[in-house]
């Protein structure tokens, strides 16, 4: 067989997966507005988990609420984690692990709406840094206009 561990066990320091089939963070539009887990999204991992991976990555989770797009799961609070927990246990009930990405969009958001855009600022050079720039000036973020 080609790919011989594939389907082999493999231990990441705490965290033990009964085998390297990963699948990917992918976007669902399953999320509800606000960024909260719904039923349809874990019945759509757990439909996975069951289905033999090792690893479901859950998609882009914001950080960061001003630059959450409504549509994106969100963890920047701590009124997400029971939707997380409940999300975490059902993958775990089916046999899989949980991963989710964490994302954070920062300026990058406010692409192509003039108002956001500011021309003294390296606007797309990092997300992060350029938004902490403009908070300092002032700047309440544009993510908003996404929710
Ligand atoms: C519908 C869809 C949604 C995706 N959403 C995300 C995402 O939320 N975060 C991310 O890092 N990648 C996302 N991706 C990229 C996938 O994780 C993956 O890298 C891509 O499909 C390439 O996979 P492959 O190398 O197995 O072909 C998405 C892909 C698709 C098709």
């Amino acid at each position: 067989m080609k790919y011989q561990n594939l389907f082999k066990p493999i231990k990441i320091r705490d965290l033990e997966l009964k085998n390297r089939v990963v699948f990917p963070a992918m976007a669902t539009n399953l999320i509800a507005d606000g960024g909260y887990v719904t039923d349809k999204l874990i019945d759509y991992h757990v439909a996975r988990a069951e289905g033999g991976n090792g690893l479901n990555i859950t998609e882009a989770a914001s950080v960061h609420a001003p630059s959450a797009p409504r549509n994106f799961l969100n963890i920047s609070d701590d009124k997400f984690v029971p939707g997380l927990k409940k999300f975490t246990d059902a993958i775990h009930a089916a046999g899989g692990k949980a991963c989710i990405q964490l994302w954070q969009g920062g300026i990058v958001v406010a692409g192509g709406r003039p108002e956001c855009n500011d021309h003294s600022t390296q606007r797309y050079a990092s997300g992060g840094a350029c938004y902490s720039r403009r908070v300092q000036r002032g700047y309440k973020g544009c993510g908003q206009g996404f929710r």
